[in-house]
């Protein structure tokens, strides 16, 4: 399949271009002019010039392709459907995030207004939510985690730490996302991705030290007074680096099921013991973690 694939230097986008190279697709890279990221690009791969906000730059890389493998944020739904519409292209995996859960608005409420868009845009599209993903050098979320492990003795935990997550690892997401490019049945459906099971946050990071080695003592940190002290800045406009909304998402669950993924997509992310272990064997041989 020729695949027209945005997002191509980001932790999602670079495990599709080598898997989905792997298995012989063509692929085509949508690159900002202005990426500092444009080493990270296969040379196999070919690359066209652009910006997922401007559906005219989209509308001429799309030409000549069969799909659009959309990674690079769920908010160009507009600018994306329209350039697909334009090129005369039908299929499109639109990756959106399983933050469309969230049951507070400002975190849910744009990535399912930009669902709406994909899926009244009239194309073959099919929709997939990653739940948090974890792996690779460019992980953003637990490398920090695992180098914080590595040196510290204390790990501070905000509220009871019984919360649920799901993280995902990379590759897993990369294999189900692709699935559901190639799977005729999956047109016209949207999938959460998310990891094998839900563990509590206390769960995770006692998991991530034990894969480093490490027993850390948790420290509870109570969230409501951490909240209240934002609401106090934000109310005077104090510009934080965290919104008090985020502090009270800590206590979210963020547990999906993915039956249907599993069912429709042959999906099977790993456990989080095993996606941890391998992340901490990347760090050791990086050098960036001493345990
Ligand atoms: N990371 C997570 O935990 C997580 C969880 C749930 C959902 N998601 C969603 O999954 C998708 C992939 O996430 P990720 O972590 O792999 O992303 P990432 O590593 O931050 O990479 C983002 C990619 O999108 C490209 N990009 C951003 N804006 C663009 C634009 N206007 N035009 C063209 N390219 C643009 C970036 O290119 P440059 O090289 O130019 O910067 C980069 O290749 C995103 O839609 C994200 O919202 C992520």
């Amino acid at each position: 399949m020729k695949v027209l694939l945005t997002g191509a230097t980001g932790l999602l986008g670079g495990a599709l271009v080598r898997l989905m190279v792997r298995e012989g697709h063509e692929v085509r890279c949508l690159l900002r002019p202005e990426s500092p990221n444009a080493s990270r690009l296969d040379r196999l791969v070919e690359v066209a010039h652009g910006d997922a906000g401007d559906a005219g730059s989209l509308s001429e890389a799309l030409r000549g392709m069969d799909a659009m493998l959309h990674t690079a944020g769920i908010e160009y739904a507009a600018q994306v459907t329209e350039a697909l519409r334009s090129a005369g292209v039908e299929r499109l995996v639109a990756v959106s995030s399983t933050s469309a859960h969230s049951s507070y608005p400002a975190r849910s409420g744009p990535k399912l207004d930009a669902e709406t868009v994909v899926r009244g845009s009239g194309l073959s599209w099919t929709v997939v939510r990653p739940a948090m993903i974890y792996g690779s050098e460019l992980d953003k979320n637990l490398h920090r985690l695992l180098r914080f492990l590595d040196r510290s003795p204390v790990f501070p935990v905000f509220g009871s730490g019984e919360n649920l997550w799901q993280p995902v690892y990379y590759e897993d997401l990369a294999r189900g996302t692709l699935e559901a490019l190639t799977r005729p049945e999956a047109v016209g459906e949207t999938y959460d991705l998310p990891g094998a099971e839900p563990l509590t946050y206390a769960e995770l990071v006692r998991t991530a030290a034990a894969a480093l080695g490490r027993s850390p003592r948790l420290l509870r940190v109570p969230l409501e007074p951490v909240r209240r002290a934002l609401r106090l800045a934000e109310a005077v406009r104090i510009p934080l680096p965290v919104a008090s909304e985020q502090v009270l998402r800590l206590r979210e669950d963020k547990a999906y099921p993915h039956e249907k993924a599993c069912r429709e997509l042959g999906y099977e992310p790993r456990p989080f013991e095993e996606g941890i272990v391998l992340e901490v064997a990347r760090l050791r041989e990086l050098g960036m973690v001493r345990s």
